[in-house]
């Protein structure tokens, strides 16, 4: 397995491009590949192993998928197969979004249930229960969902979880809803950006969604969506990692292709433990002119605090001056990185959902572990900023959701090899 070698003492400086969202691009290929009439072509798509996974399911499917660039060209599916393999399936809990639209366009559907992850159980509870409100038979037996209607019936429904809305399951009710019979409410709807992206696109396929951006969707069914062509928005998280990449090592950083309204809990936090953000049309410009403060972080569905930087934020928070608190309100489980940190000189205390954060004057390199791939994104930032060299494994995780990291942040001055486990530069 590749690992990533991070030499500390470096501080960024120049400019580095936003990709486009690994969260819209996966809803949005299997709403084109499963639902669409006609091709679709999706501009922007970050090179991400996610992706590359997510096609090969589609293409397992019966649809066909081209990447040429940042553009990836699908053919929807064009004959009966309706099953998610496992071994497909336990790569990438996304897959689990080939679910609804399977039983809208085919009547049935078998997809193998995801595993869980690094982070918690990740349960699919309201995907299975959002179905069922639409009038499909869904069983659970040896490891698959398998779940059939004649035709859904559009309902009113409320789809909020435990903790609060659930991103998966908004998509694919939402995704469901548009081929169903009659009008669907969804309350209790997730508004991430990405949420908002993917109904955009629909509604470009022909979809009739009302609401967008907001936590109550109303979806009129229609007959039949066409293919279409859309440029899919720029990952935010993948923005924030690289601000919090800038902060931590006191650099001065222009993240190009982002707006503040995609980020406005990740800007408000950073702003308030000490980072600039100058925003102009296409971008901000991040420094830390001052020393980073303490501060209390608690994440939330969007407009809070998202949980996917939480990790960054913990990396940017052991160097500040006081102690910081984080609740992570939305993953059960969403903490492995802490331990991480914490061999490279962190002071870090868990407590249940919380983290008491003691910022330290320094950190230095060490071998350590990714566990997720936002965990291991904080491990290169706090690498850049330790003292000495930090060799992060598992990269893969990295890959999943970060287009090539390290040549972005070797482009503003970081200095880091990936190698292969024998210690060969790839
Ligand atoms: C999406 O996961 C993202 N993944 C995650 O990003 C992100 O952390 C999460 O949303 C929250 O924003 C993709 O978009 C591919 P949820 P998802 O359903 O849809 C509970 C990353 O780093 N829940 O919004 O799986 C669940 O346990 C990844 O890019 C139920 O209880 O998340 C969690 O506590 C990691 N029942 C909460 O809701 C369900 O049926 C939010 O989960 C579904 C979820």
């Amino acid at each position: 397995m590749e690992r990533l070698i991070v030499k500390g003492g470096t501080r960024l400086q120049g400019t580095i491009p936003v990709s486009g969202c690994k969260n819209a691009v996966l809803p949005i290929a299997v709403a084109a590949a499963i639902l669409g009439d006609g091709v679709s072509v999706l501009h922007n798509v970050p090179n991400l192993t996610d992706v590359k996974t997510l096609s090969a399911v589609l293409e397992g499917l019966g649809a066909t998928t081209k990447i040429k660039k940042s553009s990836l060209y699908i053919e929807p599916i064009n004959h009966l197969e309706y099953e998610a393999p496992y071994e497909l399936v336990r790569k990438m809990r996304a897959s689990i979004y080939v679910l609804g639209p399977l039983v809208a366009k085919l009547g049935k559907a078998k997809v193998s249930f995801p595993g869980g992850c690094a982070i918690g159980p990740r349960p699919i509870d309201l995907h299975i229960r959002g179905l069922e409100h639409l009038g499909a038979e869904v069983t659970v037996e040896s490891g698959y969902i398998y779940a059939q209607a004649k035709r859904l019936v559009g309902t009113e429904m409320y789809l909020m979880g435990p903790h609060g809305p659930s991103v998966g399951a908004t998509a694919n009710i939402m995704m469901a809803a548009t081929l169903a019979e009659g009008t669907t409410v969804i309350r209790g709807a997730a508004c991430e950006p990405h949420i908002s992206d993917l109904a955009r696109f629909l509604n470009a396929m022909g979809a009739d969604i009302e609401g967008i951006g907001t936590s109550v969707l109303t979806i009129h069914g229609v007959k039949q969506l066409r293919g279409t062509e859309h440029t899919v928005i720029s990952d935010d998280i993948e923005a924030g990692t690289f601000i919090v990449a800038s902060a931590i090592t006191r650099g001065d950083v222009y993240v190009k292709g982002i707006t503040p309204q995609q980020i406005p809990a990740i800007s408000e936090k950073l702003t308030e433990a000490g980072v600039e953000l100058d925003w102009d049309d296409n971008g901000v410009r991040v420094t830390t002119p001052r020393e980073i403060r303490g501060i209390d972080v608690t994440t939330e569905p969007f407009p809070g605090f998202p949980t996917d930087m939480q990790a960054q934020i913990m990396g940017l928070l052991c160097l500040a001056s006081g102690t910081s608190i984080i609740m992570e309100n939305v993953h059960t489980d969403r903490y492995i990185h802490a331990a991480e940190l914490n061999r490279m000189g962190a002071d870090i205390m868990l407590d249940g959902s919380k983290a008491v954060i003691n910022g330290v004057g320094r950190l230095s390199g060490a071998p350590v572990m990714a566990s997720d791939l936002r965990a291991g994104a904080v491990l290169v930032a706090v690498g850049m900023a330790a003292i000495g060299e930090t060799i992060v494994s598992r990269v893969y995780h990295i890959d999943r959701g970060y287009e090539s990291i390290e040549e972005k942040l070797n482009n503003v001055g970081a200095n880091i090899k990936r190698v292969t486990d024998n210690g060969e530069e790839t």
